[in-house]
């Protein structure tokens, strides 16, 4: 047999046996040592074959390096009908997790049988594909087609007795070893003659699946899609296994998952695929750099972003301690924990012992006594630097050695935080986003002087406490908030040449933003952006520049929280409307300005409120704040949810072409003044090379 597959005789039983760690990937070796073993079985004394992995898992899945290569025989639907077509029955033993292909070949096997930990589930929905081995076509043959639709639109992993009540397993096996349990299922099977049960042979009842099954789960599905097509194509391959016999719609299945491989919205979710486990890695920080053991965590602040941060940890077992200024805003702060874990607990998400075991896990105090002990502090008090230094020199003092000192600024100096305490190099910027113990993103702001221990342990934490980290360098914003600077004024300056709140934020949510801009400063409060703006100083003396989030703050139109902003909204359902008013009062503005407002194109209102994020993170990167084009993507999707079927703003630059984004910015340029509209020397530079962002990443190197 081959290195990574081997086949014998067990007594009557032919045993064959998958071992290419890690995760037992489908690669072309493993496929072609699969069919060669099956080949074998039929012709020697086996009476039974076992399909069994060695290591940690069953065959999790394809081998993703493979992607967007030319195929190499043999192609897995002609292993797959090997085992089906196989004359004695192929059992799987499943163990660990059996994925994507590594599912699709356990479901042309004649029988499943799995350990109770194991897990199945069709999860090539999550980089903008289909299952494309049968997997649309077999599995609503056993499981319905209602379960189908939900198992592989999610993508999500399904538990060895659920997917046996599902009839996607036939025998959920004791803790002993896979292989040796299967092989005695093996034996019973041949003991009591069982049939070759092949799920193919199954026909689907069409007349149990309600006419508007199909459309009402296309439109479901479309609300949630943002710009994603895998999912409609996935509702396609079932009404194939529906309408027509196996071998068409596999064919259809076939089609399909042509037409995603090669599609730009599976592409950029890929990109953001391998981004997301390079975002982790920070390129002059060895990978064995020792780690500093992180067992207890004091936060400081228990508002809005202390709390969500305190629930991170609890959620993974470590203990918290909220420091507070006095019992008053402790209490407040718990009383939010408790109510966020309660809307979790009514969600069905969490078991209500569960949420007691983690709120008594959060414990209180006003007090710096009492975080002497910890080994991290996050500080998330309010946003103010001679406050953050006071703080930080607190926390100097009471803090044990090797205890990190990190702050959850937004906009503030880390550098000039670390200063305030005689241990700079402790000092580390772990700047969450809000709701914190939700949005997955964590910037890890290194200060000049940050040790690389403390990097490469918050790296670490951020993983255990399931955030996607992605590494900046110091300036003000950091990598995500200092991008998003020209995108709300743009969008705010689209008004007044002549958009309707509505235009500008319907055709960012139409390329897939899960809100518009001018929205969300209605949700964060338009007086935040008002505050905010009186304290810059660097802001041109332009009277078109936020002149509306001005105006409505001044009127008392804050947003959400007053009932209007830059919208109305329903006071009971909180549906946001078009206001006439606001909309008169633009023209208004306009008029008063003497600007000629005109019909601007959903095209044009894409460019002028994402070009600038582009722009801005060109300058990111040539300044070394990022370490990669694609963290700045990684941001961006899990930050600010940007829509992943365009993989980030940076990956849509290379899609759109860095030239044409170049030349546009300079159209803007002569258009709009130099004040707004300058571009990046890297872009630029890059423009004009022909190159791409994924280009100057790679000549970079990966970590
Ligand atoms: N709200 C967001 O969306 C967001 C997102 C990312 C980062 N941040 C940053 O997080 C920090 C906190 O923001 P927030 O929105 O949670 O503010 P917040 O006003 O909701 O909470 C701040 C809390 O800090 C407490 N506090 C003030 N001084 C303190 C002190 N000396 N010691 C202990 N506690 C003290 C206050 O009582 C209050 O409960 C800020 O630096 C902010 O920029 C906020």
């Amino acid at each position: 047999m081959s290195e990574v597959v081997s086949y014998e005789l067990n007594e009557n039983i032919g045993v064959i046996r998958v071992n290419n760690p890690p995760v037992n990937a489908l690669a072309q070796v493993v496929r072609e040592g699969i069919l060669n073993a099956v080949t074998e079985a039929q012709n020697d004394g086996s009476e039974a074959i076992v399909l069994a992995c060695e290591g940690r898992t069953f065959i999790a899945g394809a081998d993703i390096t493979e992607f967007g290569k030319p195929p190499r025989d043999p192609w897995l639907p002609e292993v797959l009908s090997a085992i089906e077509n196989s004359s004695k029955p192929v059992v799987a033993a499943i163990h660990g997790t059996a994925l994507g292909g590594g599912f699709e070949v356990a479901l042309a096997c004649h029988y499943r049988c799995a350990v109770p930990s194991a897990k199945v589930g069709l999860p090539e929905v999550k980089l903008g594909l289909l299952p494309g081995a049968g997997g649309t076509q077999r599995v609503p043959r056993v499981a319905g087609v209602k379960a189908a639709l939900e198992m592989i639109t999610s993508g999500n992993p399904v538990a060895a007795s659920k997917a046996r009540d599902m009839g996607l397993i036939d025998e959920v096996l004791g803790d002993e070893d896979v292989c040796a349990g299967a092989i005695q299922y093996a034996k019973s099977l041949i003991q009591s003659d069982a049939p070759l049960k092949r799920i193919r042979d199954i026909t689907i009842d069409a007349s149990s699946i309600e006419p508007d099954f199909f459309a009402n789960a296309r439109k479901q599905l479309a609300r949630r899609a943002r710009g994603q097509i895998a999912q409609d194509r996935i509702v396609s391959c079932l009404e194939a296994a529906v309408e027509l016999p196996m071998d068409e719609g596999l064919e259809r299945e076939r089609e399909l998952f042509k037409e995603l491989v090669s599609s730009p919205e599976s592409a950029a979710m890929r990109h953001i695929f391998f981004a997301e486990r390079q975002a982790a890695k920070i390129k002059d920080v060895p990978k064995d750099t020792p780690l500093r053991p992180i067992n207890k965590v004091a936060i400081l602040g228990g508002g809005t972003m202390g709390g969500g941060i305190a629930m991170c940890f609890a959620n993974v077992g470590i203990p918290v301690v909220m420091l507070e200024i006095n019992d008053e805003a402790l209490e407040r702060g718990m009383g939010i924990i408790r109510k966020n874990y309660t809307i979790t607990v009514q969600k069905g998400k969490l078991a209500e012992d569960k949420m007691e075991d983690r709120i008594a896990l959060i414990s209180g105090t006003t007090s710096y006594d009492d975080i002497g002990d910890v080994d991290l502090v996050i500080e998330a008090v309010f946003e103010n630097l001679d406050l953050k230094k006071e703080v930080f020199g607190k926390l100097d003092a009471a803090c044990k050695q090797g205890a990190i000192l990190a702050t959850n600024t937004s906009y503030q100096d880390v550098d000039a935080i670390a200063e305030a305490t005689s241990r700079p190099e402790d000092v580390v910027g772990m700047h969450f986003f809000s709701p914190a113990n939700v949005m997955k993103l964590l910037e890890v702001v290194r200060g000049a002087k940050t040790a690389d221990d403390v990097l490469a342990t918050v790296m670490q934490i951020g993983k255990k406490i399931g955030k996607v980290c992605a590494l900046s360098g110091v300036c003000y914003g950091f990598i995500g908030n200092r991008m998003l600077g020209g995108y709300g004024r743009e969008a705010q300056m689209l008004l007044m040449d002549g958009c309707t709140p509505a235009q500008v934020d319907g055709a960012l949510e139409g390329f897939g933003m899960a809100m518009g801009p001018l929205a969300m400063g209605d949700l964060a409060g338009l007086d935040v952006g008002y505050k905010a703006r009186q304290a810059r100083t660097d802001l041109p003396d332009d009277p078109k520049l936020y002149r509306m989030g001005t105006l409505l703050v001044e009127m008392g139109r804050h947003g959400q929280k007053t009932g209007s902003g830059f919208y109305k909204y329903d006071p009971e359902t909180r549906k946001r409307m078009s206001d006439p008013e606001v909309e008169a009062l633009i023209k208004e503005e306009a008029a008063k300005l003497n600007i000629e407002q005109r019909a601007i194109s959903d095209e044009e209102i894409l460019a002028r409120c994402f070009y600038p994020l582009i722009n801005e993170g060109a300058k990111i990167l040539e300044e070394g704040i990022a370490q990669r084009a694609s963290d700045i993507d990684v941001v961006y999707i899990y930050g600010y949810a940007f829509p992943v079927a365009k993989g980030g703003p940076m990956h849509y630059a290379d899609s759109v072409g860095l030239k044409k984004v170049y030349d546009k910015i300079c159209e803007f340029r002569d258009r709009y003044g130099e004040e707004y509209w300058q571009p990046a020397p890297l872009l630029q530079q890059l423009a004009e090379q022909g190159k791409s962002f994924a280009q100057w990443d790679k000549e970079r190197g990966a970590a």
